[in-house]
């Protein structure tokens, strides 16, 4: 029997907000959020707003992460932010490979790696985002995928290294575009994941908790919650409206 992990749930704001937008919506989370009981809730903002969301939220129970960093140790890199940047700025968490940057910005598997080790490295815990696009799947290759982007991180920094990070999985398919994967057919996947984890550290795969993104609201969080392997949800759309991403933080403790 595994031991129960700490849910968790996070809200990746995208390339959204504004400063009085920002403002209104950490109020409403850090007023409400206590209730939830949800064990850990982080929010994950544009960098430049990462300074007044760890103001904002000051002696509240809401960690801070960033959506990307960069491989290299601070110098000249234009545009860059370096993992010691996003630790001074408080930051707790960081999503490393999320399928946009793969997409959009050439990040391959050997470059989420190393982003992952510069994460883990200052201390901040990675969340490495893994997912298949529909074509991927329709071709049956959805495990072949998301092994191999996991892969690339275990080969590099070894399984101890996941003793201190996250695992998100995110269908490229479901993401933005209200189709969810089914529980079922995500927890098929976290099982898998959790179980090729194990193969390296069985204590480390217990403890690892793989949080589920893609088209996750507030009708359809509690039964993705109820999986066993699902451990939270990364939260992309309804992570901007504050009764929404509250409602998903309560479907953890329903
Ligand atoms: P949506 O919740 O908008 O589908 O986005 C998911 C996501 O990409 C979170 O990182």
């Amino acid at each position: 029997m595994l031991p129960v992990r700490p849910a968790f749930v996070a809200g990746n704001w995208k390339m959204n907000g504004a400063l009085a937008a920002n403002a209104a919506l950490l109020g409403k989370l850090r007023m409400e959020l206590p209730e939830c009981r949800v064990a850990e809730v982080a929010v994950l903002p544009p960098f430049p707003y990462l300074d007044q969301t760890a103001r904002l939220l000051s002696g509240s129970t809401i960690s801070l992460g960033a959506q990307d960093v960069s491989r290299h140790a601070p110098g000249a890199y234009t545009g860059e932010v370096a993992a010691a940047m996003l630790v001074d700025l408080g930051c707790r968490y960081v999503l490393v490979g999320h399928s946009e940057r793969r997409a959009l910005h050439g990040e391959t598997d050997a470059i989420v790696a190393e982003k992952f080790g510069a994460a883990w490295a200052a201390g901040m815990t990675p969340i490495l985002c893994l997912g298949e696009t529909l074509e991927e799947r329709q071709a049956d290759a959805t495990l072949d995928v998301v092994f191999r982007q996991l892969e690339a991180a275990l080969a590099l920094h070894g399984v101890a290294a996941f003793a201190n990070a996250v695992l998100a999985y995110e269908p490229v398919w479901a993401i933005g575009t209200g189709l969810s994967a089914t529980p079922e057919a995500a927890q098929a996947v976290h099982q898998a994941l959790r179980q090729r984890v194990a193969k390296d550290d069985l204590a480390v795969a217990a403890d690892l908790r793989i949080i589920y993104g893609g088209s996750v609201r507030a009708d359809n969080a509690a039964a993705l919650f109820a999986q066993p392997d699902i451990d939270g949800a990364l939260v992309g759309g309804a992570a901007l409206d504050a009764d929404a991403f509250l409602a998903i933080c309560r479907a953890v403790n329903p």
